[in-house]
């Protein structure tokens, strides 16, 4: 048995993720960790919400809560709809956990202990009207080289040059709109990344196994000057971690905290620790997913995540654990995404475009979407979501091959036999065929899915249910009990004990449908198919089944416009 621990890049707390963001991270993650506990290993799998930050204060703002509130409530939500996605998280932490306060002023002291922290004076600018220190994008002016009106302090998004808040021209505050601004000198705390060009180069190297679209994002911002500078870890705000050195006090840095890129990779840690908490565990039943000098030697760790997130997570978070000097877990693997459009767009959650998790959940079942998602996702390529195509897919995979299979099998059998698994007759050369074609094809969708290579996963999966419908077309039991219903008995057989060998392959991609067919063949045993011809005598004959509900209703054309102009406009 293997040890896996497996994240999924933790979403901000600010307001409810959209489609896009669910299958860039959270889906595959819960694809990957379902497949590996159904193998039968150990698997520890964590998320959280990612709570500080301006974004998270501002938001705050808007909803005229207290920040702390606020991410209480938001943490609450977003647990609630990662449980109707049917998202298997062991934990789902909050990066504001006291566990992380500590490890993250833990982690800081021991970069200090190693000479990798320096103290940085900068200047920056104050907003008198909003009481703070005003990071640069939350500046707005005319830009220098353009005189486009409102560009930001960082870039201006009009001619794309990047700028330095002291640049623009007429600077203003974003948030409050108020020009009372004063550029005020403060301290900083640096992380000295650069020192660590040579073990982050190393260590990447040595992951050849990787796929191409994270070495060489991670690769380029390695190699390329403005990639791997020191890099401020401290933020003049008051929501966040308060800076100390470990448990001390840190001179200077008063009223401070950390900057949210740097403690939200420590929260992979610390919601281990939440996890043994909430479940009434020691220090040590965590310590054994990320220390290897406490038992995490054997753990393979698999991190998922979209690409924007990559450069995090191949350097910064590496430069901290490696340059902690101590026996942290490093990752294994990291599978990136790449981006889902919508509709010939992009999703945007500052601009309510898409479909928002919630209100997919409101139109359909989980299952829906997990499959689409899941066999549409942009893993080689950018991909699109649009309603026909999502029509289209999930009628013909869901609807035609997988729940008409079960539905057509199940009600022949009732209408001929009766709610039990006939017992006469012999399997012949065409169950052997659909045995041998199952199992080079579960050997393939195992290979697959142990690979992260998910679209090749579903296709593989959707060729698994295609099998068994050709076989009944091709042995046509309807026809052959006329003549021979011992023969066409031994056919249902074999179909019932399809349909629970598919609950148990699909329960990754669509764990209801799959907890309905087993249910419906009253099973519930539910492991894995070690060998296809004892998975396919599972059950035996007399046992007895009910005929289910229906496991998808096709979307009709109906459906799809009303959904089409429902989602075409932006969510207020
Ligand atoms: O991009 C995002 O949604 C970030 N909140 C991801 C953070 S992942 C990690 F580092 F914690
Ligand atoms: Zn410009």
């Amino acid at each position: 048995m293997a040890r896996h621990l497996i994240t999924s890049a933790i979403p901000y707390i600010n307001g409810i993720k959209h489609l896009g963001n669910l299958i860039g991270s959270q889906l595959p993650a819960d694809l990957y960790a379902r497949f590996q506990r159904a193998r039968g290993h150990e698997v520890l799998f964590l998320c959280a919400t990612d709570e500080h930050g301006t974004p998270a204060e501002l938001a705050a703002a808007k909803s005229g809560k207290p920040v702390a509130d606020y991410c209480a409530e938001m943490h609450g939500v977003q647990a609630e709809i990662a449980k109707g996605f049917r998202l298997s998280f062991d934990h789902f932490g909050r990066s504001s956990s006291p566990q992380n306060h500590a490890l993250t002023q833990h982690f800081a002291g021991q970069l200090d202990k190693a000479g990798l922290i320096r103290e940085v004076s900068e200047k920056q600018v104050y907003s008198h009207a909003d009481g703070r220190f005003l990071p640069d994008r939350y500046i707005e002016g005319t830009c220098p080289n353009c005189a486009y009106d409102k560009a930001r302090g960082d870039q201006c998004e009009n001619c794309t040059k990047q700028l330095d808040p002291t640049d623009l021209i007429d600077p203003r505050s974003a948030i409050s709109g108020s020009t009372d601004l004063e550029v005020r000198e403060t301290k900083h705390l640096y992380l000295r990344q650069s020192e660590m060009r040579g073990k982050l180069n190393d260590w990447i190297d040595s992951k050849g196994d990787w796929p191409l679209l994270t070495t060489s994002i991670a690769k380029k911002w390695l190699n390329d000057g403005e990639g791997l500078q020191d890099r401020g870890i401290t933020r003049d705000l008051d929501w966040g971690i308060p800076v100390r050195n470990g448990t001390e006090d840190w001179p200077g840095m008063e009223g401070k905290v950390f900057y949210v890129w740097f403690d939200a990779p420590i929260e992979y840690i610390a919601c281990a620790a939440e996890w043994a908490e909430a479940n009434g565990k020691s220090d040590a039943d965590w310590e054994r997913w990320w220390r290897t000098d406490k038992g995490a030697d054997d753990v393979r760790y698999t991190q998922f995540m979209g690409k924007d997130n990559v450069p995090f997570h191949t350097l910064s978070f590496p430069a901290t654990i490696l340059g902690s000097n101590e026996p942290w877990k490093l990752v294994d693997y990291i599978k990136s995404f790449n981006y889902l459009n919508y509709d010939g767009g992009q999703f945007s959650t500052s601009q309510g475009r898409g479909v928002f998790m919630d209100q997919a959940l409101d139109i359909l079942p989980a299952d829906y979407w997990r499959w689409w998602l899941l066999s549409h996702v942009p893993e080689s390529s950018d991909s699109e979501f649009n309603w026909e195509n999502f029509q289209s897919s999930v009628n013909k995979d869901l609807a035609d091959v997988l729940g008409n299979f079960v539905s057509r099998v199940t009600k022949f059998c009732r209408s001929k036999f009766d709610e039990t698994v006939p017992a006469a007759g012999q399997w012949g050369a065409a169950e052997e065929a659909l045995i041998a074609e199952l199992t080079t094809r579960i050997h393939a969708y195992e290979g697959f899915m142990d690979a992260m290579e998910v679209r090749k996963s579903a296709s593989e999966l959707r060729a698994i249910w295609v099998a068994g419908n050709e076989y009944l077309q091709t042995v046509a039991p309807w026809t052959v009990f006329k003549q021979d219903p011992d023969a066409a008995a031994a056919q249902i057989r074999m179909a019932l004990n399809l349909i629970r060998l598919y609950a148990v392959l699909s329960a990754p991609f669509i764990p209801d449908a799959s907890a309905s067919m087993l249910a419906s063949m009253n099973c519930d045993d539910d492991s894995w198919p070690e060998d296809v011809t004892a998975a396919l005598s599972h059950l035996p004959a007399g046992h007895a089944f009910d005929v289910p509900e229906v496991l998808f209703a096709k979307i009709t054309d109906e459906d799809r416009e009303g959904w089409q102009e429902r989602f075409s406009g932006t969510r207020d």
